[in-house]
């Protein structure tokens, strides 16, 4: 299993027939196994089965298609496009294709002039085909035997109901609304009734604390916000009203007030008389979205119409509202979700990503109910009674496509050892223990490692399973339309066999469009680094079979269970509290959150080193971000590495955390070399 935080699948098309036939299966898969050349060791071969049913059947149909998709861009995409419905079809020109900022300014667009709606393609277009009583939602709430669902047609009345209760309340095309929910069904009708309405949604993951919902409630300037009073995540109750009274009501010190605060009653987590509540503001969901009427017109927009905003860490500065508009968003959601997951109408498929990330907009809500998919919900905690409720949930529901991060199947991993040692005197549920054994162990499932972004909004680089080998840890290939380029330090693009900065060649239809209210931003950090290319941040090798391997963020970014967080908004936390002079913050790997945030902290003079001041300044980090960004570790630091002009040398402070102390390099260039024997010497006190 791949070591980096990224996202895997797995689809399990066969696990729910009889033991006997994945006994035969299994054993197809192993002699294709051995057959091959040695140095063919390291693939793992698609069963010969599945490889035929899929949409993608052998590297030489992918070829055919990646091919078309490079060299005739405008011919392809509007292929993909041609499925939906277009009120009116876009213009001559499909895309717009610099990417050189020496050129000029990067505009990227795709079917501009096309008018379309992404809510009434998930769900109109779907009933209309005759879906209407599919499932869309199978919701699974936090405690067992809580749960829901909803067919298209169930779910088009309750989109429809709140968009009229939007558009009573004032917000227009165009208006931003902010929800800020947790995995309840209502956070993907809340999305798709903005799309419906044409007003830009912006999701604020539910673990994110008062300060940063605050600081995106200033920058987004919403109409509304959309909330619901607490959430139970396992045993214990969020209080999100909380949160988001204390975001609201210093927003409006900063001069961005918000009238409307609509909150949904989750009532098993807190009763509405329990929750606190401003009357000339705040107004229940459930006394009112329902009275509204089930239908409502579509607002139709333009392709580069903004969809959402969805705000990410970068290296430095504030977290950046990315951009993502309509139409090529859903074409590229839609077509990255079928083929990548080889989807087909009778899967039940279950993503375990927040819609609070980009995960979870383009694969659980959009590129799912795009294709007319029937998608699980689940709102609790992965191993919450117990390490077995993700298989159980698999069980129940017959789920057979599994989207998740590496950081949960690590956990699992964890835990399932243990809950295997530890089941003396009590069956383990078999089902489960076949799906576990078959994922983790033989991989009769294929499982596709999909490397892509907030701002790419689709997968980039991935395994399309049936078509070509995997090999465990690298995300394989190019999605049709996706030119990576690996260059150098200078920006010049390496062939064949090589490792340097990922970059793309040249836009595709699900790229980000901008940083909201930032243009300069979004040339200058993604644009102008290697002129020519989109940077991604990532670096990348190249093997001599040509499978793209990611080696993890080049810059001061960090992945902690799948979150992405900069180094410099945990420093800047750090920092605001009081007793804390200078800190520096660096990713460590981590069994299983794939990495950790390691904090150097230098306090101000004459405060005392001690356990309380670390307690206090993790919850300032809590505070600030949100409890995902808490530092796994406060280092003391009396002085920390700097160049003569000033810079910390974080490549010195990496080694340190990770204890690779043998490897700290040439440390003559500091301006005080004493520090870092300082700081070996306080690395565990
Ligand atoms: C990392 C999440 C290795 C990468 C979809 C990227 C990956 C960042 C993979 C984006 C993968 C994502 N293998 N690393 N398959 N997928 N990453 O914006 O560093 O939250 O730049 O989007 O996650 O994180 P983001």
């Amino acid at each position: 299993l791949p070591a980096m935080t990224n996202n895997l699948t797995t689809t399990n098309r066969h696990s729910h027939l009889p033991a006997r036939n994945s006994a035969v299966l299994k054993r197809k898969a192993v002699v294709i196994g051995e057959a091959v050349a040695s140095d063919d060791a390291d693939r793992i071969f698609p069963d010969q089965d599945f490889a035929q049913q899929a949409h993608v059947p052998d590297f030489g149909k992918y070829l055919e298609m990646y091919t078309w998709s490079i060299e005739d861009p405008a011919g392809f995409w509007s292929e993909m496009a041609d499925g939906f419905y277009w009120k009116k079809k876009w213009g001559q020109q499909v895309n717009s294709e610099n990417l050189d900022i020496t050129k000029g300014n990067i505009k990227i667009e795709w079917f501009k002039g096309g008018i379309t709606n992404i809510c009434y393609n998930c769900l109109d277009r779907n009933i209309e085909s005759g879906n209407g009583e599919k499932i869309a939602i199978h919701w699974e709430g936090n405690d067992r035997g809580v749960d829901d669902s909803l067919t298209y047609n169930q779910l088009l009345d309750r989109v429809c109901q709140l968009a009229n209760y939007l558009k009573e309340n004032g917000v227009k095309k165009g208006d931003s609304v902010i929800i800020y929910l947790p995995m309840l069904m209502e956070l993907p009708i809340s999305m798709l009734a903005c799309a419906r309405i044409g007003a830009v949604h912006s999701v604020v993951f539910a673990g994110f604390s008062a300060e940063s919902l605050e600081q995106r409630i200033i920058d987004c300037k919403p109409k509304i916000v959309i909330t619901c009073n607490a959430v139970k995540r396992g045993t214990k109750v969020i209080n999100l009203k909380d949160i988001v009274d204390s975001a609201l009501s210093e927003s409006s010190q900063n001069g961005v007030h918000v009238g409307l605060c609509l909150t949904y009653a989750n009532e098993p987590a807190m009763k509405r008389e329990d929750t606190k509540w401003q009357k000339q503001r705040d107004v229940w969901w459930q006394d009112v979205v329902p009275k509204c009427s089930t239908k409502c017109d579509v607002e139709w927009v333009d392709a580069e119409d903004p969809l959402f905003l969805l705000y990410t860490s970068g290296s430095t500065g504030k977290p950046k509202g990315v951009l993502h508009t309509t139409g090529g968003y859903m074409v590229y959601t839609a077509a990255t979700f079928k083929y990548a997951f080889d989807y087909k109408p009778s899967d039940i498929y279950w993503c375990t990503a927040d819609c609070g990330w980009i995960t979870g907009h383009s694969y659980v809500a959009y590129g799912p109910l795009l294709n007319g998919a029937t998608v699980l919900v689940y709102e609790g905690v992965p191993n919450y009674p117990d390490p077995g409720r993700c298989w159980d949930i698999v069980d129940k529901y017959k789920v057979t496509i599994f989207y998740t991060a590496p950081t949960l199947v690590r956990s699992l991993m964890r835990d399932g050892n243990e809950a295997i040692l530890g089941s003396v005197g009590e069956p383990i549920n078999p089902s489960a223990w076949r799906w576990f054994y078959n994922v983790v162990g033989d991989s009769r499932c294929p499982i596709s490692d999909t490397w892509w972004q907030t701002e790419t909004g689709g997968f980039m680089i991935t395994p399309l399973p049936g078509a070509w080998p995997q090999k465990p840890g690298s995300a394989t290939f190019p999605f049709f339309g996706v030119q990576p380029a690996i260059v150098d330090e200078k920006g010049k693009e390496m062939e064949g066999e090589c490792s340097g900065y990922l970059c793309v060649k040249t836009s595709w239809p699900g790229a980000f469009r901008t940083l909201f209210g930032d243009h300069e931003r979004y040339e200058t950090t993604y644009f102008s680094a290697f002129p020519g290319y989109y940077f991604s941040g990532d670096g990348c090798s190249r093997d001599k079979d040509g499978y793209y391997w990611l080696t993890g963020r080049v810059d001061d970014v960090i992945n902690v269970s799948g979150h992405r967080i900069g180094t410099a908004e945990v420093e800047s936390a750090l920092v605001s509290h009081p007793k804390c002079a200078e800190a520096a913050v660096v990713g460590v790997e981590h069994e299983v959150k794939g990495q950790c945030i390691y904090a150097f902290v230098t306090p101000v003079e004459g405060v005392e080193y001690s356990e309380d001041l670390k307690k206090s300044l993790v919850l300032s980090v809590r505070t600030n971000i949100g409890a995902f960004a808490a530092p796994d570790k406060i280092h003391w630091a009396p002085g920390l590495p700097k160049t003569r002009s000033g810079k910390i040398m974080r490549r010195i402070l990496r080694k340190i955390a990770s204890r690779q102390l043998d490897e700290l390099g040439d440390t003559s260039t500091l301006a005080d070399p004493n520090v870092v024997d300082q700081l070996i010497a306080l690395a565990d006190s």
